[in-house]
């Protein structure tokens, strides 16, 4: 969407701040011996207290709350009582909500309680390449220049990036125009941002994947290769300078 009045602006501030809480109230309460079902039914109950609805079952009747994605898959994990999160997983919850008719969304890749995979650079990039994308939005820059930024700081430190997912437009819904805020450059891409769009941010970094493969259950996105995969996301508004970071509470840039 692009805001075009403060009705706007506030709307997206509250959506976001819900998402942001409730990211942040999950990565706190995830330990290794949880399912992810007991994770995500606590993420319901934290939307719930905002008066937040989940996005994915909203758009898509999703199974859960929340998404909630480990180690070597990339997204849309479907949480289950049958999941028990490990100490060292790679552990990506994705929370989107709707609220007063405003959408929002973000995401983060923490690891559990102990490095036990030697993980952390790998986190530590991701985090890095969003802020980075983030600080080089403004009115008037190509989209293509971020997926560029994306890429190119994913394999100067060793990693891929996966092909097949990327950032949106979100505001009145989930998913807006521009869509496919790619994570590499895509040189027949000739859109630019503008100034009030409100945009969702998100990398996709991986020791060796490229491409995300949808498995039988219609929503688990896995590596086609393997390997380890981890995402971060915060919703912005561009303006003439830095963008407004609406899911700044999240922390994940803390
Ligand atoms: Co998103
Ligand atoms: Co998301």
């Amino acid at each position: 969407m692009i805001i075009n009045n403060k009705t706007d602006l506030e709307g997206m501030i509250q959506v976001s701040e819900a998402v942001a809480i409730t990211l942040k109230k999950m990565q706190e309460y995830a330990r290794a011996g949880m399912s992810t079902k007991e994770l995500d039914d606590y993420g319901g109950e934290v939307l719930a207290t905002f008066g937040a609805r989940s996005a994915p079952y909203l758009v898509y009747r999703f199974p859960g709350h929340t998404c909630i994605s480990i180690n070597n898959e990339i997204c849309h994990g479907i949480p289950s009582s049958d999941r028990i999160i490990q100490k060292g997983d790679l552990l990506n919850i994705d929370v989107s909500a709707e609220l007063n008719g405003y959408w929002s969304d973000n995401g983060g890749s923490i690891i559990v309680e102990e490095d036990v995979h030697e993980k952390k650079h790998l986190i530590d990039t991701s985090i890095a390449i969003l802020r980075n994308a983030i600080t080089g939005i403004h009115s008037g820059v190509k989209i293509n220049e971020i997926g560029g930024i994306i890429e190119a700081e994913a394999r100067r430190n060793g990693y891929k990036v996966v092909k097949n997912l990327g950032g949106h437009g979100i505001g009145r819904g989930l998913h807006e125009q521009p869509d496919a805020i790619l994570n590499y450059k895509d040189r027949l891409d000739k859109r630019r941002f503008r100034k009030d769009m409100v945009v969702a941010i998100e990398t996709f970094i991986t020791t060796k994947s490229t491409w995300a493969v949808e498995q039988s259950d219609g929503f688990t996105m896995l590596g086609d290769k393997g390997g380890f995969a981890v995402q971060h996301e915060h919703t912005i508004v561009v303006t003439d300078s830095l963008p407004i970071i609406l899911t700044e509470k999240n922390g994940i840039l803390a």
